[in-house]
C-alpha cells in the first residue's frame, strides 16, 4: 500500500530572483535564459519519493512584481511551506525577504515551514549577499537555508527534500 502525502508549497520573493526557474528546474530539469515574468501565479506539481515515502508537491509560483503583491495570501493560505527566494547578486532582494517573513508571521498559516533560498549562486563574481549573513538570518528565524542555482542545478532538489524532512509526521 502506498500513501501519497500532498504538500502545498508557495514561492515568494522579488521579481527576477528566479522563482519560476527554480520550479522549472525541479519539475522539468530544464533552464531558460530570459524566462518570461510570471503573471499572477502559476501552479505545478512534482512527486518525489524519499525514504519510502511519496510526496506530491503542489507548487504555487507567485509573481514577484509589485502589482501582484496583494494576491500572495491566496497562495500561502493553507501552505505547509513557503520558499522565500532572493538573488545573491542583488542586496535589495535579500532586504525584501524580511517583509515576507513578517507578513507570514502575521497572516500566514501557523507553523508554516519557511525556507530561504539564495538563488543565482553560479554568479559568484557578482555576489552582494554573503552566505554567512544569510545563514545567520535564517537561523534567527528558524528557517531552512540553502543557496541554489537553477542554471547549474545546484541545491534545488536538496531544498525540497529538506522541506520534507521538516514536515510533521503523519
Ligand atoms: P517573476 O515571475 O517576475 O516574479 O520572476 P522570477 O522570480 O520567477 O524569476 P525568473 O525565474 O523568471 O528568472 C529571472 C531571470 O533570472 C531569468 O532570465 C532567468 O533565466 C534568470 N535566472 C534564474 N535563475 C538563475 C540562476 O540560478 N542563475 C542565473 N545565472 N540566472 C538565473
Ligand atoms: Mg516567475
Amino acid at each position: 500500500v502506498t500513501s501519497v502525502k500532498e504538500v502545498k508549497v508557495c514561492l515568494l520573493g522579488e521579481s527576477g530572483v528566479g522563482k519560476s526557474s527554480i520550479v522549472l528546474r525541479f519539475v522539468s530539469d530544464t533552464f531558460k535564459q530570459g524566462l518570461e515574468m510570471t503573471i499572477g501565479a502559476s501552479f505545478m506539481t512534482k512527486t518525489l519519493v524519499v525514504d519510502q515515502q511519496t510526496v506530491k508537491f503542489q507548487i504555487w509560483d507567485t509573481a514577484g512584481q509589485e502589482r501582484y503583491r496583494a494576491l500572495a495570501p491566496m497562495y500561502y493560505r493553507g501552505a505547509s511551506a513557503a520558499i522565500i527566494v532572493y538573488d545573491v547578486t542583488k542586496r535589495d532582494t535579500f532586504d525584501a525577504v524580511k517583509g515576507w517573513v513578517r507578513e507570514l508571521a502575521n497572516y500566514g498559516p501557523k507553523d508554516i515551514i519557511i525556507a530561504l533560498a539564495g538563488n543565482k549562486s553560479d554568479l559568484e563574481d557578482l555576489r552582494e549577499v554573503t552566505k554567512k549573513e544569510a545563514a545567520q538570518y535564517a537561523e534567527q528565524i528558524q528557517a531552512i537555508f540553502i543557496e541554489t542555482s537553477a542554471k547549474n542545478d545546484s541545491g534545488i532538489k536538496e531544498l525540497f527534500t529538506r522541506i520534507i524532512s521538516r514536515l510533521p509526521a503523519d
